[in-house]
């Protein structure tokens, strides 16, 4: 098994040294553009090898992606992360560039990579993968739900003061502070209805303490998060790896699932060796369905501006 991740910044080097603690491949190559970050990197996690007691080879690379070849899993984190008081969204100029160079590299390597995207606007950057790169669309998925998911049991588990652990949160829809949809109807504290234990005004406050998770981080860091990111990469290539068919949210194309075509965006998918195998298309009550359509609005409108670059 071989695992590429490319960009070594904060989440990339965060993935990485996921991947490698978890033993998920003989071969883990990390890759940068800038120079000797990611051969630096690479050779620092190595030096914990001992320490941490893994035995995953890890290789840095400077823009070389002769040693990227044959991949299974790719983890794309390149581009701009976001600054204080920005949008993910602002981020599509500079970043669909890169993103869009990214794919073709790595195509060229690994055809038959599964690939995870995570450079923000997510959305719109997995969209432009599954177009750039002609994949078939199970072998694309974007980072976000998951994320936006942890993030929501945790604001849960802070009011509950419950175990993060007991929790069934998900978030569905787009990966913007004003496109995600945690679905608080049907979060459970150990299959009990967490609605049973909050009352409205706390429920409200969870919600949008969680669509504002990452923006929160980045105001307080200066820069965007990387552990929480670089986890929730990690958990994606580990259930494609060992063929988990875990049950995760994950940006995915959509062809009629949740009444939406030609976009990708946030559903609940089982991921396993195949990369996204199947979407779990359930019933959202007219709110949330209208939550949604608003959502893949916004996210559509971003996928537009692809066209103008
Ligand atoms: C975040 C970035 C990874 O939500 O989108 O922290």
């Amino acid at each position: 098994m071989k695992i590429t991740v490319v960009g070594a910044g904060a989440v990339g080097a965060t993935c990485a040294d996921n991947i490698a603690r978890k033993e998920l491949c003989e071969e883990l190559v990390l890759l940068d553009i800038k120079e000797g970050t990611a051969e630096g990197k690479a050779q620092d996690m190595m030096q914990t090898a001992t320490l941490l007691g893994f035995d995953t080879r890890i290789v840095g690379s400077t823009n070389d992606y002769t040693k990227t070849a044959g991949s299974d899993v790719v983890v794309i984190t390149s581009g701009l992360p976001r600054k204080p008081g920005m949008t993910r969204e602002e981020l599509i100029g500079v970043n669909a560039g890169i993103v869009k160079g990214v794919c073709s590299n790595i195509l060229t390597h690994s055809p038959n990579a599964i690939i995870i995207v995570v450079s923000n606007p997510m959305d719109t950057m997995t969209y432009l993968a599954l177009q750039s790169t002609g994949l078939s669309k199970n072998r694309i998925i974007g980072m976000g739900g998951i994320l936006d998911s942890s993030r929501f049991k945790y604001q849960l588990s802070q009011q509950l003061n419950c175990s993060p652990a007991d929790l069934n949160a998900v978030v569905i829809g787009g990966h913007g502070d004003t496109t995600m949809i945690p679905l608080i109807r049907m979060s459970t504290w150990n299959s009990v209805p967490v609605t049973q234990f909050l009352n409205q005004e706390e429920q409200d406050k969870i919600v949008r303490d969680t669509m504002v998770g990452g923006a929160t981080l980045t105001a307080l860091i200066g820069t965007s998060a990387w552990y929480a990111p670089g986890a929730a990469a990690a958990a994606l290539v580990e259930s494609i790896v060992r063929d988990e068919k875990k049950l995760f949210t994950c940006c995915v194309s959509l062809q009629g699932e949740y009444k939406q075509n030609d976009i990708c965006m946030g559903v609940p998918v089982i991921i396993g060796k195949d990369g996204w195998e199947k979407i779990i298309d359930f019933q959202l009550n007219e709110t949330e369905q209208a939550a949604f359509d608003k959502s893949a609005d916004a996210v559509r409108s971003m996928n537009e501006v692809l066209k103008t670059l």
